[in-house]
C-alpha cells in the first residue's frame, strides 16, 4: 500500500531564483531556505515521488498528468525570461503512480489524460519547488496540470483520486501543492518599486486569517472560507492546487495543522508561504462515486 508521507503548500514565486544571482542576494531568502528545508523533512520521511500540483501548467479543458519516465530539459520562462532563462533540470518521472492518477479520476466520471510527449516540459512551478526541496533529483516528479476552468468542487474530486492512486499504487509519496495564496499583481508601472509588498490590505489579512486557520488547525472553518477565499483574493488558477492538496489529506475530515516554513511575504503583490502539513492519521481515501454506489447497493 502506498502513502502520504509528506505534504505541504509551497511557493514559486521567480524571485525566490532570482535571489540567487548575483546583484539581488538576500531576495526571499526565508522562502528558499524554507523550501530547503522542506526537503529534508521530505527527504527524512522516505518520499519515492513529489506528486506536483503545478499551478502554472494551466489546462482548459480536462485534467492533464506529465507520465513521463523522464523529465528533461532546458527552461526559459515565457512570461518573465530576465528571471528565469536557460534552467537545465533533470529527473525521473513515475509513470505508473501518474497513470494510477488518471484511471482513478476516470473512475470518478472525470475526463483524465496521461501524457508522456518528448517536448512536454515542467513548468516552473513545478522546476523552481524541485530546485530546492529535490537538489540531486532523489526523488521522482509527478506534475499534475491544473484546469483553470474547474470548479473547486471538481479539483477537489480530483484530489479525492490523486489520494487513492497514492494508496493503491504503493508508493511514498509527497504532495506539494505549487501555488501562492492570494494573487492579485500591482499594475505594471508599479511592479518594480513594490516587488515584496502585497497589492492590498485585504488580501494580506485574509491571507494571514488562513495561515492562522492552518495553523491551529482549524480546517473545517478554513474549507468554509475557502470558496470566497479563492474567488475575491484572485486565487491562482483558483487555488486548484490547494483544493487539491486538502482534497487528498481527506478535507472536512482532516484533523492536520500547518507549519510555517519561513516567512509570508509579498512577491509583486501576491501573498506567498511555504506550509508543512501534518500526515499522521489521515482519514482513508474517499471512494470513486461508482464504487460508492455498488457499497451502498
Ligand atoms: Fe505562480
Amino acid at each position: 500500500m502506498g502513502r502520504v508521507v509528506f505534504a505541504a503548500k509551497v511557493s514559486h514565486v521567480p524571485s525566490i531564483y532570482l535571489g540567487e544571482q548575483p546583484g539581488h542576494e538576500g531576495l526571499h531568502d526565508s522562502l528558499r531556505d524554507g523550501l530547503r528545508r522542506l526537503g529534508r523533512v521530505a527527504r527524512e520521511a522516505g518520499v519515492e515521488t513529489f506528486v506536483v500540483f503545478d499551478s502554472h501548467w494551466i489546462n482548459t479543458i480536462g485534467y492533464h498528468v506529465n507520465v513521463a519516465a523522464r523529465h528533461e530539459g532546458v527552461f526559459t520562462s515565457h512570461e518573465i525570461p530576465h528571471f528565469i532563462h536557460d534552467l537545465a533540470y533533470r529527473y525521473e518521472g513515475d509513470p505508473d503512480l501518474g497513470r494510477a492518477i488518471v484511471r482513478e479520476a476516470r473512475a470518478g466520471g472525470q475526463d483524465a489524460r496521461g501524457h508522456d510527449y518528448r517536448s512536454l516540459g515542467l513548468e516552473y512551478a513545478t522546476l523552481l519547488p524541485m530546485r530546492y526541496m529535490n537538489p540531486d533529483g532523489a526523488a521522482r516528479v509527478l506534475p499534475v496540470g491544473q484546469n483553470v476552468n474547474a470548479s473547486w468542487q471538481e479539483n477537489r474530486r480530483f484530489g479525492e483520486a490523486v489520494r487513492r492512486a497514492v494508496e493503491a499504487a504503493g508508493r511514498r509519496v509527497g504532495l506539494v501543492a505549487s501555488g501562492s495564496l492570494s494573487h492579485q499583481f500591482w499594475p505594471n508601472e508599479e511592479a518594480p518599486r513594490r516587488l515584496l509588498e502585497v497589492s492590498s490590505e485585504f488580501n494580506r489579512q485574509a491571507d494571514e486569517h488562513v495561515l492562522a486557520q492552518w495553523r491551529e488547525g482549524r480546517v473545517k472553518e478554513f474549507l468554509a472560507f475557502l470558496p470566497t477565499y479563492l474567488r475575491v483574493c484572485s486565487g491562482e488558477v483558483n487555488m486548484s492546487d490547494t483544493v487539491m492538496l486538502f482534497a487528498a489529506l481527506g478535507w472536512d475530515r482532516y484533523r492536520g495543522r500547518g507549519v510555517l516554513y519561513g516567512g509570508y511575504e509579498g512577491s509583486s503583490g501576491t501573498g506567498q508561504a511555504n506550509v508543512l502539513f501534518d500526515v499522521d492519521d489521515l482519514p482513508p481515501p474517499v471512494p470513486a462515486a461508482g464504487e460508492q454506489r455498488e457499497r451502498e447497493g
